[in-house]
């Protein structure tokens, strides 16, 4: 009962504050005209979050199948999809993938002194389809594909609330543990393309992305309405539009962090193992302190 009483004022004070939170309607931009970022309910969240190994299969196809034809993956080698933790694909499937993939290592020098052009190995990482940025922007209308190893990372939402409702939050986000900024960055973004509003000058070549800072991105709507990749039977999810984005973006925030289930289990074991010592210690003390008059 002590338990409770301590703990109910500390409720009524969550409460007030979230409702403040819920009812102050921030908007958040990533610069630009100020846009409403949703949150979304991602597996890997918060403290106990795991990434859904199904869904990271999925987003993976997402990504093989429309993103790589633009943005490179470089610091996420074959290998890695293969790890705990991960997709979890099976070794040789992985195998015939980077031999398949249609990027290909330059390597190098050979005995005659020549750099040659080979398949990738599992230990190669996933190449994108351009040399350099030079050649990315030569062919993208001068906009430059960034590479989309650590974006979820790179990337945030952005508090444009005053500082009475940005101080909560804030308080908020340290309690629940949010670190998804910039995965529900990524997934407004896939879903954010719209008509342009009247009067908005969108320069040629451009596309309106209520998400975008400027509003204006050169990158035309990767994933159409209805989806863009053919989902199989067991993959446990429909294709759409929101579910590739919402897939891809976990495949993105794994590659970007892909020790985070691991990390987060371990978490657990060290709070375990600290309520036990905790506890042999109190019951410790009190046994050698009974003894004692006081
Ligand atoms: C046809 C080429 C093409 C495809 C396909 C493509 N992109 Fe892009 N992407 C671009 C270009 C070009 C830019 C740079 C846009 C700019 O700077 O205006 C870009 C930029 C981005 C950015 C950076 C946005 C920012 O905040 O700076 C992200 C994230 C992104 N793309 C994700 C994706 C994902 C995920 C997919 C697959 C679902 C994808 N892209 C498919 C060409 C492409």
């Amino acid at each position: 009962m002590t338990a409770y009483r301590t703990v109910a004022p500390l409720r009524s004070v969550l409460a007030v504050l979230g409702a403040l939170i819920c009812t102050g309607a921030p908007a958040m931009a990533a610069g630009g005209e100020a846009a409403h970022f949703e949150r979304h309910e991602w597996s890997f969240a918060g403290v106990g979050g795991q990434y859904d190994r199904n869904q990271l299969r999925r987003g993976f196809q997402v990504y093989k199948e429309v993103c790589a034809s633009c943005h490179a993956l470089e610091r996420v080698k074959f290998r890695n999809l293969v790890q705990k933790g991960g997709p979890e694909f099976d070794e040789e499937a992985v195998k015939a993938l980077a031999a398949e993939w249609p990027n290909k290592i330059t390597d190098g020098p050979n005995d005659e002194g020549a750099m040659f052009e080979r398949e990738p190995k599992l230990s190669d990482k996933i190449k994108g389809p351009y040399k350099n940025e030079q050649e990315a922007r030569s062919i993208q209308n001068g906009a430059y594909p960034p590479d989309l190893s650590l974006i979820t990372r790179a990337r945030s939402v952005h508090n444009e609330a005053s500082w009475y409702i940005h101080v909560p939050m804030m308080l908020r986000d340290v309690l629940t543990g949010y670190a998804e900024g910039g995965s529900d960055y990524l997934y407004a973004l896939l879903t954010g393309y719209k008509e342009a509003p009247q009067g908005f000058n969108l320069a040629e070549g451009m596309n309106y992305n209520a998400y975008f800072p400027g509003n204006q991105i050169a990158m035309a709507q990767p994933i159409p309405e209805g989806g863009a990749v053919e989902y199989q039977e067991n993959a446990g999810a429909k294709s759409s539009l929101e579910q590739n984005a919402k897939d891809v973006t976990a495949f993105l925030a794994w590659a970007a962090d892909p020790s985070l289930n691991e990390r987060k289990q371990l978490g657990w074991t060290v709070m375990l193992y600290l309520i036990i010592t905790t506890l042999l210690l109190y019951f410790a003390k009190k046994r050698i302190w009974s003894r004692v008059k006081h």
